[in-house]
């Protein structure tokens, strides 16, 4: 039995939210295992009611959970910043999410945008290092208001934190690599940084990276791209790559470009992880809140069910993960005439009962 948080959010979040609830519920009649869900009402329209955003007693009662399935965050009548930090970041970092794992993938009968690429080209994961960098808020004004306004905001990482991010990378390219999932003869790990311009930050995460490879993964290939290299070959040449590490600030950047290449927002997801024992993860679509097609049931439900069949991978459901992401597949490859809001050929519910009711087959 597994307890779940369930937080709709903003926006199309509840609309999504509901779809991929209803494919878990059919997941868990299916594949035998049962889901108890708790609904919270964090979000735009709270924080405008109460003027609270994730309150310090939520965080301590989210841990309680098995996990946390997120919609979006973000509201129109909201100043940017006051949510995501307030809502979003908060329970990243309370969490300690240390890894935001963000798959690229291409499924069948997506269209994709780069030119002669396919499912088989374009197959691969970053893992983004979630607590540290440009996000942790360290920085300030001084002089403001005048036109000699300083404004410094610190990219920060310790060894500690970049050496849980590896370990994770390793495991992950050692347990999911290309080898390890039978479609090519080397398990790779790709380090996306910028030790040319900075020299500190990324220095630390080379040498980790080199270190603890040698010592601990000898079979891992080692691979390393400055990050505007990365995104120049995740459009040439998507092929090359398997897992990629990176920073909290450039996993933000280079997994919008992969997910435009898998197809966009109403495809891609996310899973916010605490791998450590006891640790409570969240899985989000990687979209925002698309305040201008709420309430109109167009917006694509796949990045919301895709978000929760990564998290029941991460439970270990994985007959059941397995079976999604086929039924996914399906529907991508045969029924969906497109990812894009408004064009599915389907409404949103539409699209969640297609999931489900294959699913329960
Ligand atoms: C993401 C989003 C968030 C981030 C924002 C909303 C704070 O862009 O999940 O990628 O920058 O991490
Ligand atoms: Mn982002």
């Amino acid at each position: 039995m597994y307890k779940i948080a369930v937080i709709p959010g903003d926006g199309t979040g509840p609309e999504v939210t509901a779809e991929a609830v209803k494919v878990l519920k059919a997941a868990a009649d299916k594949f035998d295992f049962k889901v108890e869900l708790t609904e919270f009402d964090f979000g735009g329209e709270r924080y405008m009611r109460t003027g609270e955003t994730l309150p310090d007693s939520a965080v301590e009662e989210l841990r309680q959970f098995d996990s946390i399935l997120l919609g979006a965050i973000g509201h129109p009548d909201v100043a940017p910043g006051i949510l995501e930090k307030g809502i979003l970041l908060k329970a990243r970092f309370a969490l300690d999410q240390y890894i935001n794992l963000r798959p690229v993938k291409l499924y069948p009968g997506v269209e994709c945008p780069l030119k002669g690429k396919g499912p088989e080209d374009i197959d691969y994961v970053v893992v983004r290092e979630n607590t540290g960098d440009l996000y942790t808020g360290i920085g300030g004004f001084t002089m403001k208001g005048t036109p000699q306004e300083v404004a410094v905001q610190s990219a920060v990482y310790n060894r500690f934190q970049v050496d849980r991010c590896l370990k994770y990378a390793f495991e992950y390219a050692k347990n999911h690599g290309k080898k390890a999932r039978g479609v090519g003869d080397e398990n790779t790990l790709a380090l996306c940084g910028k030790t040319n311009v900075l020299t500190y930050v990324y220095d630390l995460w080379e040498r980790a990276f080199n270190e603890m490879g040698e010592a601990q993964y000898p079979d891992i290939r080692r691979d390393y791209y400055h990050v505007d290299a990365t995104c120049m070959w995740m459009v040439k040449n998507p092929e090359w790559f398997d897992v990629i590490v990176t920073g909290n600030m450039f996993g933000d950047i280079i997994t919008d470009l992969g997910a435009i290449t898998q197809g966009g927002m109403g495809i891609a997801a996310g899973g916010n992880i605490n791998p450590d024992k006891g640790g409570v993860s969240m899985f989000e679509p990687i979209g925002g809140s698309a305040p201008k097609y709420t309430g109109q049931g167009v917006i694509n439900p796949l990045a919301a069910i895709c978000a929760m069949q990564m998290m029941l991978e991460t439970l270990g459901e994985n007959k059941a993960a397995a079976k999604i992401e086929e039924v996914v597949k399906f529907v991508t490859g045969e029924k969906l005439e497109s990812m894009q809001a408004g064009r599915m050929g389907y409404s949103t519910s539409q699209v969640g009962d297609m999931v489900a009711e294959k699913v329960a087959e």
